[in-house]
């Protein structure tokens, strides 16, 4: 039997809407659960509901708010392998992916469950006598999360967690092609940490219906925050949107990260990372590996090696041992064809594209690709600035290979897509690595890493077309969710007004040593 899931707002399934399929993308025949997708109403309800529970949710001392993480916490590790199954069967992610996916869940946790005791403020001199300054970090309010698929789990966490430790409520949307995985993460949030109604809102609706009730949400006052995880043209919107209330959202959003191969470069390594970053989760990651800008010493070998390895790397069933399985749904296997159409005369591509099946079969491929969407892995070489596919991020298997000569053409190169989430050099010269980390626009930098696998509590996000600035997870994220309250406290009994009662000591202004 197939379950249904649906939004859930104050701890009340929303059971009327428009009902759909979410399948299973490595076999489009599997149903993994049915899904009721809600409209704008429902989004602006799930807000007022939020808005109503969260002063109640602030008054939970910020400790007990952390005991509540830490017992989340320790739901999802109870529970890994079966959310990370989830995962690998509605969104086509390969199982040992799926599990450090969740384990990032677990991480981000593990982080905030202590900043319940922390959340310090300061206390701060003044400049008069009988006077004490304080700072104090209070909760935005209700905020409202939209993130994508291709981390279902993860990257809410990055902001849900938090927020909720913070004292803020959510209105959660998650993407609509892992509906089952949200609900599942829903679960394991409201019940695992045992939080009150209304603390937690799931709202299941389409992109159109989510915009109009976020926008009727921020018009009634009842949307503090927006977090949001997705492209750079629907970030865009979101943040024109939030700028019209006065807010910042926090944005995550797209990038076509580099990975460049200097002359020291261990080439092995180098291609290791590039496989790694260019087609682990097909591609998907916001920090997927755009183009390989290699030095112009190294191409012809660095180039070699790749291909070699792409044309040995297992593609197909992700439950099983492989590099990488289906597109996320149809809508990203229909765009990987699209991105292809980009491919020009100069660009040469190595071995088959496009969807594989029966028609363009792939050798070792791992079970039937006739019944999922899976992609070639497709690298292209002789990218260039000003060709769409240097350019412009790919969410997908594909992979640009480039040259260069000097490092200040590499990091022109790196730079010019004007994206800037993540970034890489292979290199034995710190001076290059040094050069490089100053000068490239990212904002996550790897040396002898791949450009994907950011570690949770790091500060995570982007410059450019990759975002507002905003900075997820760690100590950093708190600025997203907490607001600065400055206090004063006069206990002299008079009023003494700054700047103008301060005593001035006498300085003499001539003193000299005499040798
Ligand atoms: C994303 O693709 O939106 O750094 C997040 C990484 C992962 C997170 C990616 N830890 O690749």
């Amino acid at each position: 039997m197939t379950r249904t899931v649906t939004s859930v707002v104050d701890g009340k399934p929303v059971t009327d809407g428009r009902r759909a399929a979410s399948t299973n993308p490595a076999d489009l025949d599997d149903v993994v659960a049915e899904v009721v997708f809600t409209e704008a109403t429902t989004f602006a309800d799930a807000a007022a509901a939020a808005k109503h529970a969260q002063p109640a949710w602030a008054d939970i001392p910020a400790p007990v708010r952390g005991r509540a993480i830490a017992h989340i916490g320790r739901a999802v590790e109870d529970n890994a392998e079966a959310l990370a199954r989830l995962v690998t069967r509605e969104i086509g992610k390969p199982y040992a992916e799926a599990l450090g996916e969740v384990r990032e869940v677990v991480d981000t946790c593990d982080f905030f469950l202590g900043e319940g005791r922390r959340l310090y403020g300061q206390t701060v001199p003044s400049e008069m006598p009988d006077k004490q300054l304080f700072t104090f970090r209070n909760p935005v309010g209700a905020v409202a999360v939209i993130t994508a698929g291709n981390f279902p789990v993860a990257v809410p966490s990055w902001y849900i967690v938090p927020a909720l430790l913070t004292g803020n409520t959510i209105i959660w949307k998650p993407a609509e092609y892992s509906p089952a995985v949200s609900n599942a993460f829903h679960e394991l949030f409201v019940r695992g940490g045992g939080l009150p109604d209304g603390v937690f809102n799931l709202v299941h609706a389409d992109g159109e219906q989510t915009f109009a009730g976020l926008s009727a949400a921020l018009d009634a006052g009842h949307v503090d925050k927006v977090g949001f995880t997705g492209s750079s043209a629907v970030g865009r919107k979101i943040g024109e949107l939030t700028g019209r209330h006065l807010q910042t959202a926090c944005l995550e959003l797209g990038g076509k990260n580099p990975l460049v191969v200097a002359s020291s470069a261990d080439i092995d390594l180098a291609v290791e990372g590039a496989l790694f970053s260019g087609f682990g989760t097909a591609g998907q990651r916001c920090t997927s590996l755009g183009t390989a800008i290699v030095h112009e010493s190294l191409h012809d070998d660095f180039l070699a090696r790749f291909t070699k390895a792409v044309d040995q790397a297992v593609v197909g069933d992700p439950s099983g041992d492989v590099l990488m399985g289906p597109l996320l749904d149809q809508k990203f296997a229909a765009r990987y064809e699209e991105f292809l159409g980009w491919v020009h005369p100069h660009h040469t591509v190595h071995g088959a594209t496009g969807r594989i099946g029966p028609d363009n079969p792939r050798d070792g491929f791992d079970g039937d690709p006739a019944r999922g969407l899976c992609g070639q892995p497709v690298l292209g070489d002789g990218g260039r600035a000003g060709d769409a596919i240097f350019d412009e991020e790919t969410f997908g298997p594909i992979v640009g290979v480039t040259t260069y000569a000097t490092l200040d053409d590499a990091i022109r190169l790196a730079n010019a897509p004007g994206y800037g989430l993540s970034s890489s050099i292979y290199t034995t010269d710190p001076k290059e690595a040094y050069t490089f980390r100053r000068r490239v626009g990212a904002g996550m930098v790897s040396v002898n890493n791949s450009t994907s696998g950011a570690e949770a509590h790091l500060p995570f996000g982007g410059n450019g077309k990759s975002g507002n600035g905003s900075r997820q997870s760690g100590i950093w994220v708190l600025d997203q969710f907490t607001r600065w309250q400055a206090m004063n406290w006069d206990y002299s009994g008079r009023l003494q007004k700054a700047q103008m009662d301060v005593v001035e000591l006498a300085p003499d202004p001539d003193v000299r040593l005499t040798q």
